[in-house]
């Protein structure tokens, strides 16, 4: 598969939430004093992104602005300061690759290589079927499950450069695949079953049969 560097990016004239969102909008909105309505952008920009291919475009930008009444660069400001919101169009499927210490000492680097030869593209490019877009990220508040990914709105833990390959096979076929532990593991549990809280573990159901291999 080839890579396509996104350069230039291709802004769209206009932006109109949908039905659907406008009825959101409205609920949030419901949320905070009449004369606080900037405190909405945040869950704007993302039903922005939800809506619009997973990127945010200016006029988006500027729409928000109109329906909060606050200056554009505000909603500018806050667009450009968290990461989670994408500028730019990005693949159906943004693999965001933590390699922080954590997942990095696991075994991330392995993981990030298996990405870009399975996909034939480098880590900040897109594949040039669209679907995915591969982005290096910082911890991602999972790192006892590391090394871990997250792909669109869900994380993947556990994983090796095997099993990773099998995700990104699913992803592209559309098969069903399992959100969290790629291992199986349930939650954070130590690998070996639980070690501590037992009878909590029982009531919780988590890997049972360990527990009673071990007593
Ligand atoms: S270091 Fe990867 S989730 Fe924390």
């Amino acid at each position: 598969m080839g890579s396509v560097a996104i350069k230039k990016i291709e802004q769209p004239k206009s932006f109109k939430f949908s039905k659907a969102n406008l009825d959101k909008i409205e609920k949030i909105l419901a949320k905070y004093p009449s004369n606080q309505k900037a405190s909405a952008v945040m869950p704007l920009l993302d039903l922005v992104q939800r809506q619009h291919q997973n990127w945010i475009p200016e006029v988006a930008m500027e729409e928000i602005a109109r329906i909060l009444e606050m200056p554009r660069i505000k909603v500018f400001e806050v667009a450009t300061f968290y990461t989670m919101y994408n500028l730019k169009p990005v693949g159906e499927y943004l693999i965001q690759l933590c390699t922080t210490t954590p997942c990095w000492l696991c075994g991330s680097a392995d993981i990030v290589k298996a990405c870009e030869d399975h996909l034939g593209i480098k880590v900040g490019e897109t594949s040039k079927d669209g679907k995915f877009t591969l982005v290096e990220v910082e911890c991602l508040g999972a790192c006892v499950n590391a090394p871990m990914i997250q792909v669109n709105d869900d994380y993947y833990e556990d994983l090796t450069a095997e099993n990773m390959i099998e995700l990104l096979e699913h992803l592209k076929t559309g098969d069903d695949i399992t959100v969290g532990s790629q291992t199986g593991r349930t939650g954070s549990c130590a690998e070996a079953g639980p070690t501590t809280l037992e009878s909590h573990a029982k009531k919780a159901k988590i890997k049972m049969a360990e527990i009673e291999e071990d007593k």
